[in-house]
């Protein structure tokens, strides 16, 4: 499948999708402290996006049962949320989520902490962030796609963490997923040219320990098989002639 560039019009549209998104994140990140459910960050993820005139892209994506996933810890992506599963302090949440507004797809992920953590935790949280506005220092008309990687794992490595490596950034418009993939690990050709009004969602996943990941028998959840805490942070962005818009994030979280 080709790259889409987006014209005008649906660069407006993408933009109004992925602002609504923000404010979907702003309710669920309310809601986050020891002793309340996955499955209620769902349901509050359900109504605000409805709030929004938005249709939630992941509810049935390939059967996933929810609007939004919620991984914990040793999770790093794809959590389903459930009435079972309690926050408790200390933990560490990642929420991914999405709407459809008018046709046009947004994406976003962000780590949370439950009360208070660890620094070690924190340090994870807080470079997982960094990582991702470092790789969009090369998301700029001219700039070739894994510039965007290699930005990523050159500032991930030093700190020893592990880079997921079985999943990836993506294109992103009138479809959820679309080329190209965006790895968030050192590539050695140079990958497509950006141009403006590509929209990409830019998505490094990172674990405290080794990269490798496993599926478990939900066929969802994704945990680390050293089973070490990992966080996932995640814009949609607008490629420019000069600096990327960040679609799904106007202000400071
Ligand atoms: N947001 C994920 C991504 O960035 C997709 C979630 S998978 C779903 O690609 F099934 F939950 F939708
Ligand atoms: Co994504």
């Amino acid at each position: 499948m080709a790259v889409s560039v987006k014209t005008k019009r649906e660069i407006e549209l993408m933009r109004e999708a992925n602002h609504r998104l923000e404010k979907v994140f702003d309710g669920m990140a309310e809601l986050i402290r020891p002793g309340v459910s996955t499955f209620e960050i769902d349901k509050r993820a359900r109504r605000l996006i409805a709030e929004m005139d938005g249709i939630p892209n992941f509810l049935n994506y390939a059967g996933y049962p929810a609007a939004v996933c919620t991984s914990i810890n040793e999770v790093v992506v794809h959590g389903i949320p459930s009435k079972k599963e309690i926050l408790k302090e200390g933990d560490i949440i990642s929420l991914d989520c999405g709407l459809i507004y008018k046709g046009y797809h947004s994406d976003a992920a962000r780590t949370y902490a439950v009360g208070k953590i660890s620094p070690e935790k924190q340090k994870l949280m807080d470079v997982t962030r960094q990582s991702f506005f470092e790789g969009i220092k090369y998301a700029k008309a001219g700039h070739h796609l894994h510039e965007i990687s290699n930005a990523i794992a050159d500032y991930v490595e030093p700190f020893g963490y592990g880079i997921i490596q079985q999943m990836v950034g993506h294109g992103i418009g009138t479809e959820m997923h679309e080329d190209p993939e965006v790895p968030n690990f050192r590539q050695k050709k140079r990958g497509i040219r950006l141009v403006p009004g590509m929209t990409l969602a830019i998505e490094p996943m990172i674990s405290m320990g080794d990269w490798e990941i496993e599926i478990l028998e939900d066929g969802w959840t994704a945990v680390t098989i050293d089973r070490s805490p990992a966080a996932h942070y995640e814009n949609t962005i607008l490629i420019t002639e000069g600096e990327p818009e960040i679609l799904s994030l106007t202000r400071e979280p």
